[in-house]
């Protein structure tokens, strides 16, 4: 067989984006890939295909709420489900294939089937066995389940079947109000659903900035999402059709039941190592499953690298490719640095969320001192012309030294004007900097500009 540089197991965008740097750095490169395409979850059932079925849904909403204040009159489009499916699964179909041509561009192999891995420097895939001086485990994670539910991947869905449901549900209910669930149930309440998301949690998207929670969760009770805040999911019973929910409201215990054509199971991801063989090579992992690895992405095992969902961090598509960039110059002899503090977070809904950094709560808890420059984007002519001007800009910046410490936007195109704010923070800029920016007008950007002046001397147009 075959001797390589490196073996990556897995072609999510940790994988790919790995084997392409390590191709590119003149390294022989396969990836081992058990999917018949490549890409992983996030482009075959997870960040892209999601992408596709918000944009189509964010276009009957304009269309159903928006266009006849535009002088756009005449009946509201109506909803071809096929044709839906049918315009998602082309948009999953030129991204895979477009891994595939980059791989043949950059000389990788493909190596299809599952990959173990029976000793270092050594890749099983089927009767196969490949060598390679390193091994890196980009096999990413999969949906958890809570006990008392049975996913069918039909009526009791996880992100995966959501994607691919046969109808549009009259009635859904999400567990979680974490991003998959808030993209996904937007998405089925915008196609017409009647969405319950209910939620263990008092607030929405643990770990975000407050104000935004609070703000988020106006916005879509307004759209029409429906919230069972503060209740434990305990089980759910389900027909070929139909589905019962069970849950707890935690204040009281008491017990309630709602039903539903379809449940959706967003309660999180854990790691997949399953199949490695990481017991027997000794590989150690962390109390929640994940691969422990050192700052090169290296296991105790000399040789064998992990980088994405299967190890420690936040499970984003774009923490994976970073680590993927940064352990492919590793293992070419170069410094591959990822700069945890500065990765941002996006929720895909309208309107988007975003953020970077510190929040106000991690601050306090450091005890360090900040300021706050918040901007809404009423005062925003671009947002407000565009019946987008719900939320908000807020930078949070050190007292003393005016340097940018983090991001939260909730607003139009947020998950892109967050990115200038990353790039400040790398350069580690201050308030100021941004501030003293020329930003075009009209743009969302300036928001972000003026969010900055509220760090300072105050913003023009609030
Ligand atoms: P999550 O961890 O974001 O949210 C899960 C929610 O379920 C939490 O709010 C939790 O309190 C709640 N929950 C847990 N047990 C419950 C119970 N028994 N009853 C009611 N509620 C319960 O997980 P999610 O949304 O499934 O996403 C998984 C991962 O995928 C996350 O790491 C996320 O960052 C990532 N992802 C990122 C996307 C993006 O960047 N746009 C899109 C989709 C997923």
């Amino acid at each position: 067989m075959a001797n390589y540089d490196v073996i990556v197991i897995g072609a999510g965008p940790g994988g790919y984006v790995c084997a392409i740097r390590c191709a590119q750095l003149g390294l022989k490169t396969a990836v081992v890939e058990g999917r018949e395409t490549l890409g992983g979850t996030c482009l075959n059932v997870g960040c892209i295909p999601s992408k596709a079925l918000l944009h189509a849904s964010h276009q009957l909403h304009e269309a159903e709420h928006n266009f006849a204040k535009m002088g756009l009159k005449g009946k509201s489009p109506s909803v071809d489900w096929k044709q839906m499916l049918a315009y998602k699964d082309e948009v999953i179909d030129g991204n895979t294939k477009g891994i595939e041509f980059l791989f043949k561009k950059n000389k990788i192999d493909w190596l299809k089937g599952w990959g173990s891995i029976p000793a270092a420097g050594q890749v099983k895939v089927g009767d196969d066995i490949h060598e390679a001086k390193n091994i890196i485990i980009a096999s990413g994670s999969e949906p958890s389940s809570l006990p008392g539910v049975t996913v069918d991947e039909k009526v009791v869905v996880t992100s995966t079947g959501a994607l691919a449901l046969n109808k549009i549900p009259k009635k859904m209910v999400v567990i979680g109000a974490g991003v998959i669930g808030l993209e996904l149930g937007s998405v089925y309440q915008r196609l017409g659903a009647e969405v319950t998301v209910i939620e263990f949690l008092d607030v929405i998207t643990p770990g975000m900035d407050p104000e935004v929670q609070k703000t988020f969760a106006r916005i879509l009770k307004k759209q029409g999402l429906k919230f069972v805040m503060g209740a434990a999911v305990q089980k759910t019973e389900a027909t070929k059709t139909k589905a019962k929910v069970t849950y707890k409201k935690r204040k009281d215990d008491s017990e309630h039941v709602i039903d539903a054509d379809t449940v959706l199971v967003a309660t999180g991801r854990k790691p997949f190592s399953d199949g490695l063989g990481l017991d027997a090579l000794g590989v150690e992992m962390t109390p929640h499953g994940q691969i422990k690895v050192g700052a090169d992405w290296q296991t105790n095992v000399p040789g064998i690298y992990a980088i994405g969902d299967v190890i420690e961090g936040p499970m984003l598509a774009h923490k994976a490719e970073d680590e993927g960039m940064a352990a492919a110059e590793q293992v070419a002899g170069k410094h591959g640095h990822v700069n945890y503090g500065v990765i941002p977070g996006v929720t895909y809904t309208w309107p988007e969320v975003a953020n970077v950094g510190e929040t106000e709560e991690t601050l306090k808890e450091q005890g360090r001192a900040y300021k706050v420059g918040k901007f809404m984007f009423m005062g925003n002519g671009r947002a407000k012309a565009n019946f987008a001007a719900d939320g908000f800009v807020k930078i949070l910046a050190d007292k003393e030294t005016d340097r940018i410490l983090g991001a939260h936007i909730i607003g139009p195109a947020a998950g892109d004007l967050i990115h200038e704010v990353c790039v400040a923070m790398e350069f580690g800029a201050s308030a100021e900097d941004l501030a003293l920016t020329c930003h075009a007008h009209p743009t969302y950007s300036e928001a972000v500009r003026e969010a900055a002046l509220a760090c300072g001397d105050g913003p023009i147009h609030s």
